[in-house]
């Protein structure tokens, strides 16, 4: 079984997606990480996060993304390094969003998506799931919320983290993260034909958990 679910940031896919994979019995696959670890590796390699070649000659030259269980989650590793903490800051959430926009990048981390997908159960969040990486998930649902909810949400997890946040500045990059990823030209984010929109502003991650459960008939 393939469920796709995808959203703009800070609707709540990750934590959504993450219980339901438990809830099923799935393994839960968080794509944005990995789009987060190219933008992470170009920062310190000093390549330039818009330059498609550039990134595809960095991925050329061989890089592994891996996701780790970890008593307190899932922890993301490049390279065999655990760069869990580095690519949740704002500043590699915008390098993921430049680098996500690339053809070179997008065609590499398809791939290894759609790969570790077969012949596995499996829930994935990102942007392009139900359009593009599994267009045949059997079920498929687009997160949203409005951009002041979404805003305070990536707030409050900054903030857990130890990180300091400003509401007026990260409800400025979540727009214009929303505004880059909605209107890039590769796999803009866009709610597929077939899939079901749910509005979480009003909502706690367990009654989405709930709603979705429902709506795949499995509640
Ligand atoms: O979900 P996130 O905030 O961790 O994602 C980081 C960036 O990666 C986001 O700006 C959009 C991009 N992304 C994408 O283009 N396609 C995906 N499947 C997942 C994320």
């Amino acid at each position: 079984m393939h469920v796709a679910i995808d959203g703009p940031s800070g609707a709540g896919k990750s934590t959504v997606a993450r219980r339901l994979a438990r809830e099923l019995g799935c393994v839960y696959m968080d794509t944005g990480a990995m789009y987060r670890a190219v933008g992470l590796l170009a920062h310190r390699l000093g390549v330039d996060d818009r330059d498609d070649e550039a990134l595809g000659r960095m991925l050329e030259a061989g890089v592994e993304i891996r996701a780790a269980l970890a008593p307190e989650g899932q922890r993301t590793l490049l390279n065999g390094e655990d760069v869990e903490d580095q690519i949740r800051t704002q500043e590699i959430g915008m390098a993921a969003s430049n680098v996500a926009a690339c053809p070179s990048v997008r065609r590499a981390l398809v791939a290894m998506q759609r790969q570790a997908a077969q012949g596995c159960d499996v829930v994935m969040d990102g942007r392009d799931i139900g359009t593009n990486v599994l267009p045949r998930a059997e079920h498929k649902f687009f997160l949203t919320a409005s951009p002041r909810v979404r805003a305070q949400r990536r707030c409050d997890e900054l903030r857990a983290r130890g990180q300091a946040a400003e509401f007026d500045q990260i409800l400025r990059e979540v727009q214009e993260r929303d505004e880059q990823d909605m209107n890039r030209k590769e796999s803009p984010l866009v709610r597929a034909a077939d899939a079901v929109e749910v509005r979480t502003d009003d909502l706690g991650i367990d009654e989405v958990v709930q709603v979705l459960l429902a709506l795949m008939g499995r509640a």
